[in-house]
């Protein structure tokens, strides 16, 4: 009996793994829609489904893409983009667009306008012409819990997130603490750097000696963690190709035990069976 109740143990324990796995880069961070809605059937409809499948297509093969749907009306034409975390594979960016998708349908049914941001990429679409042009409003600030380290070094670790040389998608640090940046690839380099450098220092300002934080502006983030906190702060997980498939292999070899516990109570339930009724 013990045993099977370890095994049961198991395969709770399994799935959870499984599960915190698959959700890493789907995990939704931020979500808005517009005030303004479309009819339903209209030409803005339609539109709109055929930018969200453009955006969908392209995320198969380019980590950063941007449509313009042209209309005769005006009124009717749509503008999106779609911008996946610089270090996720390309199988990763075009499952995180089609969840980010699905995300800004259930939450911005029949809005003209919507964004999501999901830890492995970020969707916008609208009716509004927002390409390319920079927003360094706050979107979304965490700060994890105060835990009175010597800052300096995370300093250093962000500082060393700016510069000219940086591209769209920046990492630092080493050990535990850990710095990232990403801008949208619509803006350009200067605006780039021009918008992580104020998230940069919207993290040192805003979150003082704090275990993580993540800043969201409109057209970048940056974030850090320091591992304080029980390296429970998600974004390091699927940090890396390498260790991504380190996990990957891992949650393979644990779904596997899985199934051979399954099937082991499965046998053990037979047999019970078969010896009851041969009583
Ligand atoms: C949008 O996409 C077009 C075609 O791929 C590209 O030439 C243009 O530079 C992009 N614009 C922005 C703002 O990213």
């Amino acid at each position: 009996m013990s045993k099977t109740k370890t095994l049961i143990s198991l395969i709770i324990f399994s799935t959870f793994i499984l599960h915190s796995l698959s959700i890493s880069t789907d995990t939704f961070l931020y979500g808005g829609c517009t005030q303004q809605t479309y009819t339903q059937n209209s030409p803005y409809e339609s539109n709109l489904n055929s930018l969200l499948t453009s955006l969908v297509n392209s995320a198969t093969y380019t980590s950063y893409n941007n449509f313009t749907i042209i209309a005769s009306n005006p009124t009717d034409i749509v503008y999106g983009l779609y911008q996946c975390r610089g270090d996720i594979s390309m199988p990763d960016c075009s499952s995180c667009v089609v969840h980010a998708v699905s995300r800004t349908r259930d939450i911005c049914p029949g809005a003209c306008g919507g964004v999501v941001q999901l830890e492995g990429c970020y969707l916008k679409y609208d009716n509004v012409k927002f390409l390319g042009v920079e927003d360094k409003t706050i979107v979304l600030k965490k700060c994890g819990p105060y835990i009175g380290y010597d800052t300096g070094t995370r300093d250093a670790v962000l500082s060393g997130l700016m510069g000219s040389g940086g591209g769209y998608f920046r990492v630092g640090g080493s050990g535990q603490l850990k710095g990232m940046a990403q801008c949208i690839g619509d803006l350009s380099f200067v605006e780039c750097e021009d918008c992580v450098s104020e998230a940069i220092r919207r993290l040192r300002s805003d979150c003082p000696a704090a275990d993580f934080g993540d800043m969201f502006l409109g057209k970048c983030y940056a974030r850090y963690s320091t591992g304080g906190g029980g390296g429970a702060h998600s974004y390091s997980k699927a940090h890396g190709k390498s260790d991504n498939n380190g996990e990957k292999t891992f949650a393979i070899i644990i779904g596997l035990l899985a199934g051979v516990a399954i099937l082991i109570i499965f046998l053990a339930f037979l047999r019970r069976i078969c010896e009851g009724q041969g009583k």
